[in-house]
């Protein structure tokens, strides 16, 4: 089967995945979240493991579970996942961001539930910017480490596609960034998914369409 024929080209790598998507605590029963799985992120864990790497992933919210042999660090918010990143990153030659990470988080936490009596009619949140993990990680990337961003875009014109793929690239500062279409039917919680990566140029290095686990092994490919 295809499990006896698999390379262990990345034997004794080091190699660290964020997965799922963050919660945003608004009050001690409720978060703004998104659709992420982390059955993209899971998939690649399982395998790097496969093909010999040491795996640690850093999970938000999984709707998928992590095989045994991975090493697991549960978080849930954008916040707690920048901390779990910064330290296992020490340790890591490579970094793969899959997780989907709120872009902004509720400015305050309510200690108490929020009340419908104590709000009214309409509720207006105020929300702040999470810092942006994956360009804090690229810009303290330590010599040979190498860092793979995904960016999950609606957008449906592939040439518009690839440009933002291209601007995304530069602003995270990242060595590869795997762009995929996302909606409400492909990408998030799905089985299957479509990529293109692009190296630090912009420049098409890999494209695949599949299994989230070929998909997996497409991105591994590079780092093999
Ligand atoms: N990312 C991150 N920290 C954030 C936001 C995103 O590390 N606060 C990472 C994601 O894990 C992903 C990459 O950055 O690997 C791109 O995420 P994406 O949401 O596509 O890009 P953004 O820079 O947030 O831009 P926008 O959502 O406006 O398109
Ligand atoms: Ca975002």
């Amino acid at each position: 089967g295809p499990a006896a024929s698999v390379v262990p080209d990345l034997a004794g790598r080091r190699v660290l995945i964020s997965a799922g998507g963050t919660r945003e605590p608004l009050d001690p029963v409720r978060f703004l979240g998104n659709r992420s799985s982390g059955k993209q992120g899971v998939a690649l864990a399982q395998a790097a493991v496969a093909r010999g790497a040491t795996v640690t992933v850093v999970a938000a919210n999984l709707e998928v579970a992590v095989p045994t042999s991975v090493t697991t660090v549960l978080v849930s918010s954008a916040l707690e996942m920048h901390k779990a990143m910064a330290l296992a990153a020490e340790s890591a030659e490579v970094i793969i961001m899959a997780a989907a990470v709120a872009d902004y988080r509720p400015k305050t936490v309510q200690l108490g539930k929020i009340k419908k009596e104590d709000v009214g009619d309409t509720l207006t949140l105020e929300l702040v910017k999470n810092p942006d993990i994956l360009a804090g990680l690229s810009a303290a990337r330590r010599p040979g480490q190498l860092i793979i961003g995904f960016a999950a875009e609606t957008e449906t014109d592939a040439d518009r596609l690839l440009a933002l793929g291209r601007d995304k690239i530069i602003r995270k500062g990242c060595d590869y960034l795997v762009v995929n279409r996302v909606s409400q039917h492909e990408g998030f919680g799905t089985e299957r998914n479509s990529v293109t990566v692009l190296d630090h140029h912009g420049v098409i290095v890999n494209e695949a369409s599949g299994s989230k686990m070929s998909v997996a092994n497409c991105i591994l490919d590079l780092i093999g």
